[in-house]
């Protein structure tokens, strides 16, 4: 593929810096780069951004609480929680960025200045209620009555404020008709089908314009015409996601070319509780600036405690590194891309997590690698055997493996990511049938059968060497080890996700090695 083609261009939202982040946030990333991995490894060009939303009350206020200027306060953030977490979880985000960067702030001023000048912002008062934790107005059919019979946001549970504010209006309301015209055309800009309802409902019940800028206080970007007013968190939050790769730089500069090569994005990935905000206001924002829009927003559930979303305010955040400590990164990617169906609400818990790591990867896969390994080892002093004719087993193993790459390459790209895991696991739980059944162990006690040896423990490790490249998006530092173990890389092969299928790849005679335990025993946390 060359430079000049489109990238396949995901986004993550951008993550208040209020708190440090939670295995909530760290979900959402990981979604992300399984996605953008697995198009990297079938050689496509790719652009994968995240950052974090620093600006709006809600970062003003905790930073005020905590004595500090909000500015300070961010930097601080981003550099001890949020930039290590992408670490944590081993992100390979090819940007990041932060909204109080002058590229940001400065293309957002430009974008915001061009619509004003074509009539799209507008002077308006507003008075309603606001939650300053969702950092949106509300509307009155939005809010539910706490004991106390004050007005409250269903996702913070606390109660909202009233705003009364002279300040600009962006034209919302004139994108209904063209919103529901675009989307009754793309019903896959909006995924899932329960969250493209959820959006064509509320756009048919009409659109109101938005308050785009507040003057209450000044921690936002300045309105351009007008220095009493800085632009509404959200407004300028969402521009991250063109702002990041050039918006409105002369084509003829590397911001221009940026632009060229990733817009329109493929994919936002965000949490259902932000879809309103990425599926209406963000396509009239670009509608009214006549640019692309994203082909599609993907909208998943909530990690759930005790029934409710897991939120740091609520003191049910958990944190990744918690979970990264006992059963490593690769594991914790696993773990959530298996168990929760994306698209749907999920819960955490720590004995489900345990157990499948112990079947599904300390047992399935970490001991087929470790056996096929230690036999190689043995009946060929570590060498990779060349395989003699082919039985009918062998075959059943070879054909399943097309099959399974074929429906794991299908359903990771269409958001499915249990499904491509759970095909791949059920080729590792075939494969293991095929040891149990094959038994090289007693074969291996003839020494007249040793060519069938052979074509067993080739067989064997050629599945090895499909399953590291199906799961290395998933799980990439531990798949790299297999790959190196089984003389993927000594055999020359690419470590792509093309032609996974084709049998027959592994070289005889390159090393096999036995190496660390990919997934080794864990001690059960005391809080099992
Ligand atoms: N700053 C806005 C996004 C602006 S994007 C232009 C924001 N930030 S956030 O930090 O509150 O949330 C970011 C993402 O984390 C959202 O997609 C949200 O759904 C996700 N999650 C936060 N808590 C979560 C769970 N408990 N479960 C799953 N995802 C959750 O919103």
């Amino acid at each position: 593929m060359t430079d000049s083609a489109k990238a396949f261009y995901l986004t993550t939202p951008i993550y208040y810096v209020n708190d440090a982040p939670h295995i909530g946030h760290a979900y959402t990333t990981v979604a992300g780069d399984v996605m953008t991995r697995w198009h990297r490894m079938a050689g496509e060009n790719v652009w994968f951004l995240t950052g974090t939303d620093e600006h709006g009350q809600k970062v003003l206020r905790t930073a005020e609480a905590h004595g500090v200027a909000p500015q300070e306060w961010a930097d601080k953030l981003v550099a001890d929680a949020w930039i290590p977490v992408l670490k944590t979880i081993d992100a390979a985000n090819d940007d990041f960025i932060r909204t109080t960067q002058p590229r940001h702030m400065e293309r957002v001023q430009r974008f915001l200045t061009q619509l004003k000048d074509t009539g799209f912002i507008v002077e308006g008062s507003y008075e309603g209620p606001y939650c300053v934790g969702c950092e949106e107005f509300k509307l009155a059919g939005d809010l539910i009555k706490n004991d106390a019979g004050e007005d409250c946001c269903p996702i913070h549970s606390k109660s909202v404020e009233t705003i009364s504010e002279t300040n600009w209006f962006f034209q919302l309301s004139k994108f209904a008709d063209k919103l529901i015209a675009h989307y009754e055309a793309n019903p896959q800009a909006i995924r899932p089908e329960s969250a493209y309802n959820e959006v064509m409902s509320f756009l048919r019940s009409g659109l109101q314009d938005l308050s785009i800028s507040r003057s209450t206080f000044d921690w936002g970007i300045d309105v351009p015409w007008d220095d009493s007013q800085v632009v509404y968190v959200w407004f300028d939050a969402l521009l991250n996601y063109a702002t990041a790769v050039g918006l409105g730089d002369d084509p003829a500069s590397e911001g221009g070319k940026k632009f060229a090569s990733t817009w329109p994005a493929d994919v936002h990935v965000v949490g259902k509780d932000i879809l309103r905000f990425h599926a209406v206001i963000w396509p009239a924002m670009l509608m009214a600036a006549d640019l692309p829009l994203p082909k599609c927003v993907f909208a998943h559930g909530w990690l759930l405690v005790g029934g409710e979303k897991m939120s740091k305010s609520k003191l049910t955040g958990i944190s990744a590194d918690s979970i990264v400590n006992l059963v490593g990164s690769d594991a914790f990617r696993y773990y959530f891309m298996r168990a929760i169906i994306f698209g749907q609400d999920g819960s955490f818990s720590w004995e489900d997590l345990v157990a499948r790591y112990t079947s599904e990867l300390a047992n399935g896969l970490g001991n087929l690698a470790s056996r096929v390994e230690a036999m190689v080892g043995k009946y060929f002093a570590g060498t990779l055997p060349t395989p003699g004719e082919y039985t009918a087993a062998d075959v059943a193993i070879q054909e399943l493996l097309a099959k399974t790459a074929a429906a794991a390459d299908t359903k990771v790209r269409d958001f499915d990511f249990q499904g491509g895991i759970v095909a791949v696991k059920e080729f590792i739980d075939a494969v293991n049938l095929y040891v149990t059944e094959q038994e090289p162990w007693v074969v291996a006690k003839d020494e007249a059968n040793n060519k069938r040896l052979a074509t067993i423990l080739y067989t064997i490790c050629e599945s090895l060497r499909a399953i590291a490249q199906l799961y290395a998006p998933i799980m990439p530092k531990s798949m790299a080890q297999l790959w190196s173990d089984i003389g993927a890389g000594e055999s020359g092969i690419e470590f792509t996700l093309n032609d996974v299928a084709r049998w027959g790849q592994l070289n005889p005679g390159v090393a096999i090695t036995k190496g660390e335990s990919m997934f080794p025993r864990i001690e059960e946390p005391e809080s099992i």
